[in-house]
């Protein structure tokens, strides 16, 4: 019998290593390295023992095409975020810390999507099948026909789903429980949960069931996280939420068959998550608007506005290096802002703590935010509120000069559907809208926003 193969495998990022090492190469995270036996799965073994190639069919590239057949769940905000519905045949990854609420959310899914005539199998490797069953009931989800399975096994849940009726969607969670014989080394481990998940990728490719696979973050390694499989599904979701914040967003990282900016926003209840339709609301329901320091930014998540305040504090600081705090935005993209400032405008912090806040817990990614954060830093300094019924979008170059962004007039439209009245924007924005309530101040670069609110 041949030697079973060890190797050293980062459970973070997959990298693999000939001996043992506090932290790994590859990623930089410490403690994540754990020694698996990797003959057998991944690639084949020895066992599977040398087969000679035989030809496959050389196709051209025009051809006979069809569009990717979905399921859809009527969620509307589930269906925004895959993509509009998930595509039968396709395998999906949706990752989020431990209790997120990706159980609640993916039993809602299936609830929903099986009272549409779709077939749903729910393999629960987490829970047992009356625990599931409890939440169902709490998610007034227990009345459809959604099928259960409590197993963890990857052949035994594919012999049964061979065995079921032709199943449309198949649900896994978590990907972080399979285990298959095919592999060696313990559950969750990177060997592990990449031979469990090739295994049900092909699975969902040979029977055109779609496959969502759930998958936890991990921070200390100990288990494998789903970014050693995100390169193996089609599309890879992340769920997400801030501590102390009822709203969860839904957010597309990959997607083979679809866009992956959107996002889908819920709110966690004592019934389930809900679907939030108008995240802007949401997102400026707690404003006080007399208040320094504060701007609202039109941005854009995918095909959609979304309206957020943007908090900054500025004060002299008691200490050498002063601190640049910044939540919901990137420190290096606060660290450009405040450069440029101080450069081109003279406005100086370098002697003030920074810090900067996207209120309700959201994330923004987009470089259009830097007038908002410049004029929300600006407002803070000087002590004086900004107008409250005034929106700001544009991104600023390190030369100082603001650069249009996208969709500006889209961005206006809903600025002004919540009854803002003012806009500050680049003088360049491409597709101005040519009527409308909103008025517009056009700035050419960082100073004449900084003229205008200090
Ligand atoms: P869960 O879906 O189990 O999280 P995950 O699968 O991502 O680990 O959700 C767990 C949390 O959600 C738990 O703290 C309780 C909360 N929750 C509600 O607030 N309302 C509900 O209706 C349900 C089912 C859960
Ligand atoms: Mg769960």
């Amino acid at each position: 019998m041949a030697k079973p193969k060890l190797s050293f495998i980062c459970q973070n990022c997959g990298a693999g290593t000939a001996r043992w090492q506090g932290k790994c190469d590859s990623c930089g995270e410490w403690n994540t390295i754990v020694e698996e036996n990797t003959s057998g799965g991944i690639g084949g073994g020895p066992q599977r023992g040398r087969r000679k190639g035989s030809p496959s069919a050389l196709l051209p590239l025009s051809g006979e095409m069809e569009e990717a057949p979905r399921i859809v769940s009527g969620i509307d905000e589930f269906d925004r975020a895959t993509g509009g519905g998930i595509v039968r045949g396709s395998a999906l990854l949706i990752g989020g810390d431990p209790g997120i609420g990706k159980s609640t959310l993916l039993m809602q899914a299936a609830a929903a999507l099986s009272r549409c005539g779709n077939s749903v199998v729910y393999v629960s490797g987490e829970e047992a099948v009356a625990q599931v069953r409890l939440r169902a009931q709490r998610l007034e989800a227990a009345d459809t026909s959604v099928q259960l399975m409590a197993e963890t096994n990857v052949e035994d849940i594919l012999a049964t789903l061979a065995e079921a009726r032709r199943p449309d969607l198949v649900i896994i969670d978590s990907i972080q429980t399979l285990w298959s014989d095919m592999a060696e080394s313990a559950p969750g481990t990177v060997t592990q949960v990449r031979t469990g998940v090739q295994a049900l990728v092909r699975y969902a490719k040979a029977s055109g069931a779609a496959v969502i696979l759930v998958g936890h973050v991990t921070k200390d390694g100990q288990i494998a996280g789903p970014r050693v499989v995100e390169h193996m599904v089609d599309a890879v979701l992340y769920f997400e939420g801030e501590g102390g914040h009822h709203y969860r967003i839904l957010r597309t990282v990959k997607n083979r068959f679809g866009p992956t900016d959107e996002i889908g926003v819920f709110e966690m209840s004592d019934i389930g998550l809900r679907e939030v339709r108008n995240p802007s609301e949401l997102f400026l329901g707690e404003r006080n608007e007399k208040a320094p320091g504060a701007a609202v930014f039109a941005g854009m998540e995918g095909t959609r506005p979304v309206l957020v305040e943007i908090q900054a504090l500025v004060a002299p600081s008691a200490l050498g290096t002063p601190r640049r705090a910044v939540i919901g935005w990137d420190q290096p993209r606060l660290a450009m802002v405040l450069a440029v400032l101080e450069a081109h405008c003279g406005v100086r912090l370098g002697q003030h703590d920074v810090y900067l806040n996207v209120a309700g817990g959201f994330r923004i990614s987009e470089p259009a935010a830097d007038l908002a954060v410049a004029a929300a830093l600006v407002s803070s300094l000087s002590g004086a509120a900004l107008p409250s019924d005034c929106v700001y979008l544009g991104e600023v170059s390190l030369s100082g000069a603001v650069r249009p962004v996208a969709h500006a007039a889209q961005r206006l439209k809903e600025a002004e559907k919540l009854g803002f009245r003012q806009s500050v924007l680049p003088s360049a924005s491409a597709d101005l809208p040519r009527s409308g309530e909103i008025a517009s101040h056009e700035v050419e670069t960082l100073p004449d926003l900084v003229g205008r609110v200090a």
